[in-house]
């Protein structure tokens, strides 16, 4: 079969988070199950030298205010189509905001996107007709909106919700604007809190409703965790499911490192994680953390603050990657400061230094507040740089807590803690000291860890079955 993907980042193309490390996975691991899957992005500016040879594929007269056409190209094995309409996307900065801040237009964008997604699907491009149209958050929130309301050509559609934190809001006299009918405007279907959240119309609309992972599919049918979308999600139960992210095993792989090692031969790892302090000017005689993630209230770095100075006092020592809230990457600094040669901080974003982070480091720090599935944890846990995560979401799916049972079973692979306070996550931190004072135990958590399997393959099976169902 064939699926139309549309989403807003993918990578290698462009990337502000996971979504686009997952995006960009799926074509390859659907592929290896027999499905044919294109992904549509918008042709942001940083994406128009590459393009630029690319064959037109569909063209559109009037795309909210100026022209749009569709570029097909091959990006590493990947079928990518770019939707080229300057007005809308050739513009300074990343996919959502400029210089000044988010783009005020970016409903108008992201419906410009799901517009073409829609009409793509339903009437096929010249040698390519999709079966299933899969959209990705918000941003292509109202692409099922539209199969639904202007006709699905037979197309079946699936919305994934990687973060519910962002629904799309736009108020109410842009319905009319955004093609969206006046007879669906009711609480049942597009209203929301007196606007539209394309979200929404996307969860009221589809033919599937998945998320990141068993437990996100769970909480957030809870008020806790589904931040004013609840109800909406619990009224379409019998059509949500989680399936859980898998990473690129072949971009995260300890062989591939520089010096490479694996489960059996660990030499270069303590090598990486020699080479990492010396970098950063540090000494630390018990477990080395990391945390790489956006500084953000949802990945609960706030409470580092609290937990560290005990952790650096019983031997531990920490690396932050980050950036985002300007009030928290002070606060990663001020941390720095205060315990040189045990914590070092580098604001910014950075691929390489991540990956001779989690090849360097003894354990990855990821106390999220919330967590739809969450990738870090999962490149921990195959380096062998043990999870210690909050059980929510997707890190309560993917790490198995160090407790007697899981140690007797044989079976822990990390660190586990709950509620996501202060108290809990320094409790973690405690027992991840104590844990890392066993050395035949701690070898133990890592090969456990090492031996979990963390790729695409069940995953990528479990969208085949979903997507089998739909078109049976
Ligand atoms: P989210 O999408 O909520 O940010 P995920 O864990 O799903 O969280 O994905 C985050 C992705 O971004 C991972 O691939 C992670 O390694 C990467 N990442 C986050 N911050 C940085 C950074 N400062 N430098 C390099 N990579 C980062
Ligand atoms: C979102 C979530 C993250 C998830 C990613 C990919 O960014 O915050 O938990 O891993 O999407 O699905």
């Amino acid at each position: 079969g064939r699926v139309l993907s549309v989403a807003s980042e993918c990578v290698p193309l462009v990337k502000t988070g996971g979504l686009a490390d997952v995006v960009g996975a799926l074509p390859a691991a659907l592929a290896a199950v027999g499905w044919d899957m294109r992904v549509l992005l918008p042709c942001y500016q940083g994406l128009r030298a590459q393009s630029a040879g690319w064959p037109v594929v569909w063209e559109e007269a009037d795309l909210w205010g100026g022209p749009g056409r569709v570029l097909a190209g091959d990006v590493a094995g990947m079928q990518v189509l770019l939707l080229d309409a300057p007005h809308l996307y050739d513009r300074d900065g990343g996919p959502y905001s400029g210089p000044r801040g988010d783009h005020p237009d970016n409903a108008v964008r992201f419906a410009a996107l799901s517009w073409i997604a829609a009409r793509i699907a339903r009437e096929g491009l010249e040698s390519w007709k999709p079966d299933v149209l899969h959209a990705h958050d918000w941003q292509a929130g109202l692409a099922p909106a539209y199969l639904a309301y202007h006709g699905s050509g037979g197309v079946k559609s699936v919305l994934t919700i990687h973060n519910i934190a962002f629904q799309g809001w736009a108020a109410a006299h842009m319905l009319g604007v955004l093609r969206l009918p006046g007879h669906a405007y009711h609480p049942e279907a597009l209203e929301y809190y007196g606007g539209i959240s394309t979200l929404k119309a996307g969860l009221v609309t589809a033919n599937w409703i998945t998320t990141v992972s068993p437990s996100y599919a769970a909480e957030l049918m809870r008020p806790a965790f589904g931040m004013g979308l609840e109800g909406v999600i619990a009224a379409r139960g019998p059509v949500v499911s989680g399936i859980l992210n898998g990473v690129d095993t072949s971009v995260w792989d300890p062989g591939a490192e520089d010096p490479p090692f694996s489960a059996k031969a660990l030499a270069g790892k303590a090598t990486a994680r020699a080479h990492l302090c010396e970098e950063f000017g540090l000494e630390v005689p018990g477990p080395l953390a990391i945390v790489v993630s956006r500084l953000t209230d949802q990945k609960g770095i706030d409470l580092l603050p609290a937990v560290i100075p005990d952790f650096v006092l019983g031997g531990g020592g920490l690396i932050v990657l980050g950036s985002g809230d300007p009030g928290m990457e002070g606060a990663m600094r001020a941390l720095a400061a205060r315990f040189p040669g045990r914590v070092a901080v580098r604001i910014g974003y950075d691929e390489g230094l991540s990956h001779r982070l989690f090849a360097g480091a003894d354990a990855v720090l990821v106390p999220s507040r919330f967590e739809p599935c969450g990738l870090t944890q999962m490149y921990g846990l195959r380096y062998g740089t043990l999870p210690v995560v909050s059980l929510v979401g997707g890190l309560a799916d993917t790490v198995i807590g160090a407790s007697p049972a899981t140690i007797a079973a044989g079976v822990a692979t990390g660190v586990t803690f709950h509620p996501v306070d202060a108290l809990a996550f320094g409790q973690a931190l405690t027992q991840l000291l104590t844990l890392h004072g066993q050395p035949k135990l701690w070898a133990k958590l890592r090969a456990n860890a090492m031996a979990h399997p963390v790729g695409w393959e069940t995953s990528a099976a479990a969208y085949a079955a979903l997507y089998e169902r739909l078109t049976a």
